[in-house]
């Protein structure tokens, strides 16, 4: 299942950093997925904000020679319609000027559909760059017009602390429903047929609530590596690059209770599990976290001279809240792995049904094994398995621009997987875990390990 909403209103798609990495590898192909099966909004144009010298005719042109990169095959009389959605507005983001030009801009498109679109602005800039373009945005679409969509990139911010504050700056411009924070780990097609499966079929939550689990593993294990995000990635390391949010959102999605999948219960859900995460000690994260660079990091761009930056975790707990008190659980990640490998395994202590699987990539599917055989509770065919990003994004703008709320997490949300996340950064910070060298093309594989509650007085 791969849920993408019918959107009725007209859209106006505002999109700062349209020359840039994000854009290219992310938006023009989802966008672009969109548009060949007819999902767009019928009404829909993209204004794309950047600071090069580009006029909208030769934007085009960038798209274009961008759009090759993930549809080699298409020609330009093909993807001409498609280039036509695309207008190029150039301008500084500390320059009121830029967005006054820019109101204009949007305003004359929504002169040419004679109808009044819902403004949606896309941030794909960095976090510093925020809190200068919020104050703008708020002024090109004020609150009392048609309705505005913020969508705006991780990291929300490098911490608990870090993360309120910048939920606090925007709020003092937009509410919190009109923000919509990106996951994208959230709209993968496997995570949504899961929270279908959920509802769905009564099997899965019948096994989770029946049987006792043994332990919990969630992997996201990569071949690629840092590549050009050097500076990047080495001053937030795997932990907050993909711990905080997609791990702890597969771990959500797979246990949490779901009454109903509308946005309200969904959001409230994984709220509140969220918010029972334990807070680990001390002692147990010396002793059940382990951290990992692969060999040759160092001398990508970018990179520090002897960085201490983790490009491999791995973090065992036990969960706290009923009904799964005391269940073992174990996140871990890396890049530069031997082989991909992004899937949940639920164990069982249970004599019919040895485990529980959700496979993400490449194939989406899951299923209950009990020695070598296999029973398939869903499966799904990824309609674009092969452009990374592309399904997620285009669902995540379709569900935005439809005002669903489900497939983003929310201000608290966020903040917990920080509360979770902190403390073994500031554990690691002080020397809790050595950092370990792993050659490229690592299994991934350590002896068995079962994480263990430590006492009260070893924290
Ligand atoms: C991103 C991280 O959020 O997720 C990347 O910043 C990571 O480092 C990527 O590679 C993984 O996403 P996917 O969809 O390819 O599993």
């Amino acid at each position: 299942m791969w849920t993408l909403p019918e959107v009725a209103e007209p859209v106006t798609f505002v999109v700062f950093g349209a020359t840039g990495d994000l854009f290219a590898r992310k938006i023009i192909p989802s966008l672009y997925l969109l548009y060949t099966e007819g999902k767009l909004p019928e009404v829909f144009s993209v204004i794309g904000f950047g600071r090069a010298a580009h006029t909208t005719e030769s934007f085009r042109e960038h798209v274009f020679v961008q759009l090759k990169h993930t549809a080699p095959g298409v020609s330009k009389s093909v993807a001409e319609p498609f280039l036509g959605l695309f207008e190029y507005h150039r301008g500084e983001f500390h320059d009121s000027a830029s967005f006054k030009t820019l109101g204009e801009a949007i305003a004359r498109r929504d002169a040419a559909c004679q109808c009044v679109t819902v403004k949606s602005f896309y941030l794909a800039v960095p976090p510093e760059q925020v809190p200068i373009l919020a104050p703008h945005i708020s002024e090109v679409a004020p609150k009392s017009k048609k309705a505005r969509r913020i969508i705006i990139e991780k990291p929300f911010g490098k911490d608990e602390a870090s993360a309120r504050e910048l939920s606090d700056l925007l709020h003092r411009f937009f509410d919190e429903k009109e923000l919509f924070r990106i996951d994208h780990y959230l709209a993968k097609p496997a995570l949504d047929t899961l929270l279908h499966a959920r509802t769905k079929h009564k099997r899965y939550d019948a096994l989770l609530r029946s049987e006792p689990i043994a332990d919990i593993t969630i992997t996201l294990f990569e071949t690629l590596g840092v590549e050009k995000r050097g500076a990047f990635y080495d001053r937030i390391g795997a932990l907050r690059d993909v711990g905080q949010n997609h791990l702890l959102e597969m771990l959500a999605l797979a246990v949490m209770p779901i009454p109903e999948i509308d946005a309200m219960h969904v959001c409230r859900a994984r709220e509140t599990f969220m918010g029972a995460l334990p807070r680990l000690k001390k002692a147990e994260i010396t002793a059940q976290t382990l951290r990992g660079q692969y060999s040759g990091y160092q001398s990508i761009d970018g990179v520090t001279e002897a960085s201490a930056t983790e490009t491999y975790f791995r973090v065992g707990f036990m969960l706290e809240a009923p009904p799964y008190t005391g269940v073992p659980v174990t996140l871990q990640s890396g890049k530069r792995m031997r082989e991909m490998q992004k899937d949940i395994v639920i164990s069982f202590h249970c004599e019919h049904t040895d485990s529980l699987h959700i496979e993400l990539e490449p194939l989406a599917r899951i299923y209950t094994k009990k020695g070598d055989s296999i029973d398939t509770i869903a499966e799904f065919i990824d309609p674009e398995p092969n452009i990374q990003y592309a399904n997620e994004y285009a669902s995540l703008f379709m569900h935005a621009w439809a005002n669903n709320m489900t497939y983003f997490p929310t201000e608290k949300e966020v903040e917990y997987q920080w509360r979770f996340v902190d403390p073994v950064l500031e554990a690691w910070g002080k020397g809790a875990a050595a950092l370990h060298t792993y050659p490229q093309g690592w299994s991934g594989t350590i002896e068995t390990w079962t994480p263990q509650k430590q006492s009260a007085s070893s924290a």
